[in-house]
């Protein structure tokens, strides 16, 4: 408590080491770009041909190393070697963001297929496990480092009809606090940022199947109390705020950025008797 006080040192990477899962697209670029901004080399780990390596040039760009991966995370192997060949690349690792996630096929619990269900938990989950693990190894003997899930509204609340997503993305937040508290006495953080609907190429291609996309997109923004769905700006500035050292207070912790929905069960409607109010 005697200590004398220390100016707030703000959110920097400088010359710190960031890995990410699913850095290829969405939240996952923008969160690697914004890292790099920020000061980080960042290695992407992305299974779509070509899209880890156009986000490293991206990084480049912005004058920090970067190291691009092609591969699954959900495969124990290639999780393992990504992080082997990041540490000889670019070094320890103080930041590791799991950011690989898949939809599946969506559907109701009784509609569900064990292949559909064993493939979503197989990379939002299996695919985190890994990262967090091998992430750990590194971080337990330098007794400093941070871990982000990407968890989800949907792993908070769950929705209709997305029935392997929302037990996937609701097993993260247990997955976060039992590793918090696994690796909490090494100084290690672990916690989940939770986004509500992101106009990411992920839902912007869902959002192309359907004849009324544009619509159902106007209708999620306005469901929103800020009136709008989040952008992978937002979601990649808590991941870059709860990874930093300036967040070494919080772990086991579920972030939501979520525009406010989270904090209404109504759908931002008035009350029948408030709305018929005159005036
Ligand atoms: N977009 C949203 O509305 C939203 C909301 C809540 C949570 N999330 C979560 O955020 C994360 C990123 O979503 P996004 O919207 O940016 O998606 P996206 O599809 O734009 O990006 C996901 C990236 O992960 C990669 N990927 C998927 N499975 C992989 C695997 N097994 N191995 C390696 N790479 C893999 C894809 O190739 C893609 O580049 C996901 O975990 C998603 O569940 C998204």
């Amino acid at each position: 408590m005697s200590a004398p006080r220390q100016a707030f040192p703000g959110l920097s990477y400088r010359d710190r080491v960031a890995f990410i899962t699913g850095g290829g697209s969405g939240i996952g670029r923008e969160t690697a770009l914004t890292l790099a901004e920020l000061g980080a080399d960042v290695a992407v780990l992305d299974w779509t041909a070509g899209s880890a390596e156009e986000t490293a040039r991206e990084i480049r760009k912005i004058g920090r190393k970067a190291f691009a991966l092609q591969g699954d995370a959900g495969d124990e192997r290639t999780v393992i070697e990504a992080f082997a060949t990041t540490r000889k690349a670019l070094g320890e690792i103080d930041l590791a963001v799991a950011c690989a996630g898949v939809l599946g096929d969506g559907g109701p619990v009784f509609e569900t297929s064990v292949a559909d269900f064993e493939q979503v938990m197989g990379v939002n989950v299996r695919g985190s496990f890994l990262v967090v693990r091998e992430a750990a190894k590194g971080m337990r003997k330098r007794k400093s480092g941070a871990i982000v899930l990407l968890s989800s509204l949907d792993g908070l609340q769950a929705e209709h009809g997305m029935f392997s997503y929302c037990v996937s993305k609701g097993a993260l937040l247990n997955l976060a606090r039992a590793a918090a508290l696994d690796l909490a006495r090494d100084r290690v953080t672990v916690n989940c940022v939770c986004p509500s609907v992101t106009h990411t190429p992920l839902l912007a291609g869902r959002l192309a199947t359907l004849p009324n996309g544009d619509a159902v997109l106007a209708s999620y923004a306005e469901r929103h109390p800020l009136g709008r769905v989040l952008t992978p700006r937002d979601i990649a500035s808590a991941i870059a705020f709860v990874g930093s050292s300036i967040a070494n207070g919080i772990t086991g912790a579920a972030i939501p950025v979520d525009a406010g929905i989270g904090a209404t069960w109504d759908n931002f409607r008035d009350p029948p008797w408030v709305a018929s109010r005159p005036g």
